[in-house]
């Protein structure tokens, strides 16, 4: 036996008891003839007290930390208690210990504040993998996914596996392709998610399944994405998107209650894409605050349905009756308001106007109106503006006394997206935006199409098994999705039609989204020539699919969560990172394993490979 208790065991109730522990050396503190050892494991950390009798047996073999050891010995109060760890009030008076293994001496400290930089501690992932911060975040990640078991268990739902070896049929992102020996020459890919085969599971009749499941995509990589990430994936037969809704905020929920203990009681708010995108500038907006943008100008193509109106509504008539040349030439003009910024002095616009000048947003300017607490109004843009004509602006933008209204001008998407990066960070800077604090939102109605300007045609939004909305239908069927004029592809009638699909935010990322599925084949079929794929392309790359269609099909749809991102934000982190055991750095790269690496000749002449590679 190598322990009889573990170091975050031990309570002034065990006094008195002979025990054994086993662990790593945190610290050794040595008082003349008396060394203190902190001993650590998974559990916590226990005190050990080496007395003279030990001293000789110490000298001779010098404990250093992360060696691991066991010691026997009698629990005793301490007379100097620790308040800060749950063993704080004990210690071990050690009779016997031995030394199990030595350690090198670690290239940081194994602590919560540790030494390390990132790619030091990624080097050595397995120590890093030690620390408490660590531990926590692998520990809420295996909460998390006990909390999503039970709850899809309770609700019927199947956890069936799929390949990881497939074909590759990029839409989206690039495939990760793995050669195949027995078939020189030819390639399998890793699949990007299992979302054709869950929908071959609901053809199958397992009208409940969900898995959680390893997914991989070559593209670009950020703080929130990993080339391979794990997903809650989950697919349904016989509902509608508000069957889904209700079963997938039921999860989440559930999440919250069981990892963090909060009563996620409230309705999940919804809004449609288009409002997120006009009132927030974003499809995925952080709703635990306020600050809606007011659009002050923008081009008749944007929100084409509700131009006419949003154009009334503007507050004093927006920009109309004012001539500032920067506004006049900009597609679009969008403002909000931040709370209590009036006062804020040359230098702090200043470095917020250095700010949206960065190249990540890249605006050229920023203007402000500084709405006096004694109800005057002062601008950078004073020259151009009556003192009405920016209390209207201010009106427009929702401020009140006291509060620093922000502009910003140019084209429009850009300055939509530049406003809503703005919005977040003055979010974040005025305390808006707190760790422990969740909003969840569902975004709804997504455009079933984006345009591609590149190829000069429609790409799916979400995936090309998404549905139009039933009224859009006719739309897709009756109408050519070729593209005559590129530079009005707004106009076409595709660039109107909404998908059956929604998003699950959570405050301000976006951890999960889902569809109704296409279920008729003819429809698929219509869908994959929208995406200007030939009618042999289709049947390459997914006759299978097109063929199970044709064998009743029940009406499906589901969803993916993400969910490094779901453990990272309950985490109150913005690095997926941070919650993934062994991830992968920015390049891609594994720097433990040093991955990706060149492999032998050897290898590469058994697959077929032919090319010499350059290491
Ligand atoms: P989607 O592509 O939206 O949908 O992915 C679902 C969720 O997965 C997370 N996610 C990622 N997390 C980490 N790293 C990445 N590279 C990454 N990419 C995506 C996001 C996202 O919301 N098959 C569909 C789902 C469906 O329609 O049922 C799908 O994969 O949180």
């Amino acid at each position: 036996m190598y322990r009889s208790h573990t170091c975050g065991e031990l309570r002034i109730a065990n006094v008195n008891e002979t025990i054994t522990l086993a662990g790593w050396v945190q610290t050794v503190r040595k008082f003349g003839a008396i060394t203190f050892i902190d001993l650590r494991d998974r559990y916590g950390i226990t005190q050990l007290l080496f007395g003279e009798d030990l001293q000789a047996q110490i000298d001779a073999n010098p404990l250093g930390r992360e060696f691991v050891i066991q010691a026997t010995g009698k629990v005793s109060e301490r007379s100097n208690k620790n308040k800060n760890i749950p063993t704080g009030e004990v210690e071990i008076i050690v009779s016997s210990f031995k030394i199990l293994n030595r350690s090198a001496v670690p290239p940081f400290t194994i602590t919560d504040e540790t030494d390390g930089g990132d790619d030091l501690r990624m080097k050595f992932r397995y120590l890093d993998l030690r620390r408490n911060a660590v531990k926590k975040n692998l520990e809420l990640r295996y909460a998390v996914g006990r909390s999503t078991r039970n709850y899809m268990h309770e609700n019927g739902f199947m956890d069936i596996e799929t390949p990881f070896l497939i074909k590759s049929t990029p839409e989206g992102a690039r495939d990760f392709v793995v050669p195949s020996r027995m078939n020189q020459g030819q390639f399998y890919a890793l699949p990007q998610s299992p979302q054709t085969f869950k929908q071959l599971l609901m053809v199958s009749g397992y009208d409940r399944y969900y898995q959680i499941v390893k997914c991989f995509r070559d593209e670009d990589l950020r703080a929130d994405r990993q080339p391979e990430f794990t997903q809650i994936d989950c697919e349904m037969s016989f509902v509608e998107q508000e069957d889904i809704l209700n079963m997938f905020e039921g999860l989440v929920k559930q999440i919250f209650k069981d990892v963090k203990d909060i009563d996620y009681a409230e309705t999940v708010e919804r809004m449609t894409w288009e409002n997120a995108m006009w009132n927030y500038g974003n499809d995925k907006p952080d709703i635990r605050f306020g600050m809606k943008l007011a659009n002050l100008k923008f081009p008749a193509h944007v929100f084409a349905e509700k131009y006419e109106a949003a154009k009334a509504s503007l507050v004093g008539g927006g920009l109309e009756g004012a001539s500032f040349p920067v506004f006049e030439e900009a597609e679009t003009v969008i403002a909000f308001a931040a709370p209590g910024c009036s006062e804020y002095s040359r230098k702090q616009t200043d470095e917020l106007t250095e700010w949206v000048k960065r190249p990540q947003i890249g605006m050229k300017g920023l203007a402000f109106i500084k709405c006096n607490t004694d109800g005057t109004y002062k601008s950078s843009i004073d020259k151009f503006f009556t003192e009405d004509k920016l209390k209207a602006i201010a009106d427009a933008a929702g401020a009140k006394a006291g509060d620093l209204v922000l502009i910003l001008a140019g084209a429009e998407e850009r300055t939509r997206k530049a406003t809503s990066e703005l919005r977040l960070e003055m979010g974040k800077r005025l305390g808006y935006r707190k760790d422990n604090e969740f909003k969840l939102l569902w975004v709804l109605d997504f455009p079933l199409f984006e345009y591609d300007a590149d190829e000069n045609r429609w790409v799916a939004r979400h995936h090309p098994f998404t549905s139009p909305k039933p009224s859009d239908i006719e739309v897709m069927i009756n109408n050519n999705p070729a593209i005559e004029n590129p530079e009005k592809y707004l106009e076409h009638p595709y660039a109107n039609i909404k998908a059956n699909a929604y998003d699950m935010v959570l405050n301000g990322n976006e951890i999960g989204g889902g569809s109704i599925r296409i279920f008729q084949r003819e429809l698929q079929e219509k869908m994959f020539a929208a995406l200007g794929m030939s009618v042999e392309e289709s049947l390459h790359k997914f006759g299978f699919l097109l063929g199970a269609f044709e064998y009743g099909a029940p009406p499906h749809g589901g969803l993916a969560f993400g969910f490094d991102r779901l453990c990272a934000i309950l985490g109150g982190s913005e690095s997926i990172r941070d919650f993934i055991a062994f991830p992968k750095n920015n390049s891609g790269r594994d720097v433990m394993l040093d991955a990706p690496a060149t492999i032998d000749d050897k290898q590469l002449k058994e697959l077929g490979i032919t090319h010499p590679q350059t290491p």
